[in-house]
């Protein structure tokens, strides 16, 4: 069933409500999540030419690495200079001596914020001690947090999720800690660390969060309709919404969903086309056409046969066979899933 434009409306002023944090506003409160190999430059310029994401955050960066990236060169630390008023660096590390080396550098670059990773459980990351795993030493997070905090004057935000085992008493516990020790706003995902976003999200631990904290908090998990954003924000009363997996599918629902942009009928042919010339531009062959496969699983799960979909960009051997494929098979008839179809959207 469509959204009600009365419905559309109302959720758009809401999400349109601008937030302080840290002493800086942000124009609206549904945000891009960090994802490691498609929040990349290449994707954020599409994302800009659709508008409206209140806040961009980077895929993770190791906090080892920062230090020596080199910018345009680096994969995954590189950016545009009229992105970083609205963009937050995302760190990831297990000690307070690497973030905080790292978060001075993110600040002395000109990031909006610096986000620590509390949420990557890969087995890599927990064996290295870092992402996830910190919520198993919860000293040990708010220490990072604190020692970031006194080196840094930017926004510093959290990413975590509800921890080791479903009790969400824990993770409401080092909210606060996190609060304390001088986090300026929580991005919480309500899953335990082991779940690989299998099993839905516990919305309602959102709510715990949000109570036990006073700086803002935002969601995260599972949200691809208007109805999934306002649902989360009227039952949790969570103070925005992080957007991961749907933003990859429709870069544009940040226009559509804050300021009721209405996407023409070309709209994913053109998506695919500045995506395919962003990644020219940003990546070598190679790792630019690695990336395009990466996201065609989500934007396949847009369409009811995206599967096939899928196999048919799998075959494309350069960015022009993608934009050739594009014009010849992305069409305004073709069948769309209202919700994506999740055997392509569960990676
Ligand atoms: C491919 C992929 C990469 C991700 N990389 C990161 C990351 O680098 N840092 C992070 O905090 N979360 C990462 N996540 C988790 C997302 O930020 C988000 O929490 C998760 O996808 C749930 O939100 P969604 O249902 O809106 O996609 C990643 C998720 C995906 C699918």
């Amino acid at each position: 069933m469509k959204e009600s434009t009365t419905n559309l409306s109302k959720l758009a002023a809401q999400l349109s409500t601008p937030l302080s944090i840290g002493g800086r506003t942000i124009a609206n409160r549904l945000w891009l999540a960090p994802m490691a190999g498609l929040t990349h430059t290449a994707f954020r310029q599409v994302l800009n030419h659709y508008g409206s994401c209140g806040l961009v955050f980077t895929e993770m960066c190791s906090a080892k690495a920062v230090p020596t990236e080199k910018p345009g060169i680096s994969p995954v630390f590189s950016w545009h200079e009229w992105e970083l008023p609205n963009l937050v660096c995302q760190l990831v590390g297990a000690t307070e001596e690497e973030m905080v080396i790292a978060a001075k550098r993110v600040e002395d670059e000109g990031f909006f914020g610096v986000d620590i990773n509390m949420g990557c459980s890969a087995r890599g990351m927990i064996k290295r001690e870092a992402g996830a795993a910190l919520l198993k030493t919860p000293e040990k997070a708010a220490a990072i947090v604190e020692a970031v905090r006194k080196t840094v004057s930017i926004p510093v935000f959290v990413k975590f999720r509800t921890g080791w085992s479903k009790d969400i008493t824990p993770a409401a516990a080092l909210a606060k800690d996190l609060e304390s020790a001088g986090a300026d706003c929580l991005v919480f995902h309500p899953r335990v660390a082991p779940d690989k976003r299998t099993r839905p999200p516990q919305i309602d631990h959102i709510r715990h969060i949000k109570e036990a904290v006073s700086i803002p908090v935002f969601g995260n998990g599972d949200v691809t309709t208007p109805e999934h954003c306002r649902n989360m924000l009227d039952r949790t009363g969570c103070d925005g919404v992080s957007i991961g997996r749907m933003a990859v599918a429709r870069p544009w629902l940040f226009a559509e969903w804050t300021a009721g942009y209405e996407p023409g009928a070309y709209i994913f042919q053109d998506y695919v086309i500045r995506l395919a010339t962003a990644l020219e531009e940003e990546f070598d062959p190679i790792r630019g056409l690695k990336r395009f496969r990466l996201f065609m699983a989500y934007f396949a799960a847009n369409f009811r046969y995206g599967h096939s979909l899928q196999a048919t960009f799998a075959t494309a051997k350069n960015m022009e066979d993608v934009r050739r494929t594009a014009r010849e098979y992305i069409s305004p008839d073709m069948d769309l899933s209202k919700t994506p179809n999740m055997s392509l959207y569960n990676l």
